[in-house]
């Protein structure tokens, strides 16, 4: 933080390699380290002003997953760093407590690059936030876990599969790590669950079916804790929740298998929709210190009104287009209008699993097929899993950042259907 409140981070592409598996070194890419990227912690109301230096021998792009912030400094496909440059966007936080990420997004290569290790966690502060008895210790009560899966040739190398979805690993990686655990000192942890997979769509859940508290969506607390016993998570989905420990007691966080939805039609050997993986296992103290209990609420969030929407839209994701058309870098597929309210159905047609991403915005879910979202959708979010067959419709205001030439991204989170072109472009001007 320099003199006049900037916030100033560096963030380093390189490349390097990684010892998971007996010590094998693995080829990855990093942000300054060789593998992922540092948990960044920006405050709302804080002017925000990153770097990314490419050394890597690629072009790679910066992307600020969950961001509201102009166009111009969003890091989709149209901000591209060729090897060797720097690239320093800036923009003021203005919006509520949350847990984002940042990853790349260059045209056609986001699977490969975010598959290799580029990607990392973004936290918001907020007042709201911070007047209310959450843990929120880094590392001590309140914990990253970034979820992606993995799979390893025998020469240790990362292996991309042929699976229709996308890459689907065998292996689990938490923050980098296969096989983790977590010594915990609190009657209360806070877990910060990322999925930062290219493709796997997880149903998390703890090994002795006990209850958690979700207090967060992807963008931001819900006004209160939803008591789950199981939340499923697809690709760059987050879920903040809170975990009650015994002194002295082990328990496992599981991903057991996704239901996908009711026409979802499962290929025997894709899909990944039978795995089950061991998760992060939790290590309670035989003292704990008692870091407060669980909020009855959380926050007010004012419900977006769908008589002010100027207008509706409607996507249907169809093979690997999204309403009959792939990705075009040159072609806009949507101009809205600063300050302005639209709502947007979005429909899976196919029997498969996909997701919905909107760049700049946090939306809120009015219905999912006709009736009022689940808890766990109620609140903030910027993706949303899809079940095939199943209407969502979401309502979404485009505030503040009018540019005529640099569009923002709407795509299915699958990278590799977004890198095939499951994805289009919207000017907000
Ligand atoms: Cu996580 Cu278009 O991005
Ligand atoms: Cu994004
Ligand atoms: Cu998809």
């Amino acid at each position: 933080v320099d003199a006049d409140g900037t916030v100033h981070v560096d963030l380093t592409a390189r490349s390097g390699s990684t010892p998971f598996v007996d010590g094998t070194e693995t080829p990855t890419l990093g942000y300054n380290g060789s593998y992922l990227g540092p948990t960044i912690k920006v405050h709302r109301d804080e002017h925000f002003a990153p770097c990314l230096t490419n050394e890597l021998s690629e072009v790679t792009t910066l992307h600020w997953h969950g961001m509201h912030l102009p166009a111009a400094a969003d890091g989709g496909p149209h901000q591209p760093v060729e090897p060797g440059q720097q690239w320093c966007p800036e923009w003021t936080i203005d919006q509520p407590a949350a847990t984002l990420w940042y990853h790349p997004h260059p045209h056609e290569e986001t699977e490969r690059q975010v598959g290799l290790g580029l990607a990392g966690m973004l936290q918001i502060e907020d007042d709201v936030e911070a007047a209310l008895p959450l843990p929120r210790d880094y590392g001590v009560d309140d914990v990253p876990v970034v979820i992606q899966d993995a799979r390893f040739s025998d020469e240790g190398e990362f292996q991309k599969t042929q699976d229709f979805v996308g890459t689907l690993g065998d292996t689990l990686l938490v923050n980098g790590t296969i096989g983790p655990y977590f010594e915990a000192t609190t009657n209360v942890v806070r877990l910060r669950i990322l999925n930062a997979s290219p493709a796997r769509v997880y149903d998390f859940a703890f090994d002795d079916d006990r209850e958690f508290a979700m207090i967060a969506s992807g963008g931001g607390l819900l006004e209160k804790p939803a008591q789950l016993d199981h939340i499923r998570l697809s690709p760059a989905e987050r879920a903040e929740i809170l975990v009650k420990l015994e002194p002295g007691e082990t328990v496992t966080l599981r991903s057991n298998p996704p239901n996908l939805g009711e026409s979802f039609q499962p290929i025997t050997g894709s899909a990944g929709h039978d795995d089950r993986f061991d998760v992060l296992q939790l290590r309670a103290a035989s003292e704990l210190d008692h870091v407060g209990e669980i909020p009855e609420t959380l926050t007010t969030i004012e419900p977006l009104d769908p008589a002010d929407a100027v207008g509706e839209r409607s996507f249907t994701l169809n093979g690997h287009n999204i309403n009959d058309k792939q990705m075009k870098m040159d072609r806009i597929d949507a101009v809205a209008t600063v300050n302005t309210t639209e709502i947007w159905n979005v429909l899976n047609e196919m029997p498969a699993p996909h997701n919905f991403h909107v760049h700049d915005v946090q939306f809120q879910v009015l219905s999912v097929d006709g009736m009022p979202p689940s808890p766990e959708l109620a609140g903030w979010k910027d993706t949303i899993y899809l079940e095939p067959d199943v209407q969502y419709r979401i309502i979404m205001e485009f505030t503040d950042y009018a540019d005529g030439d640099n569009p923002y991204m709407f795509h299915c989170h699958l990278l590799r259907h977004e890198d095939a072109g499951m994805m289009g472009q919207f000017l907000v001007m």
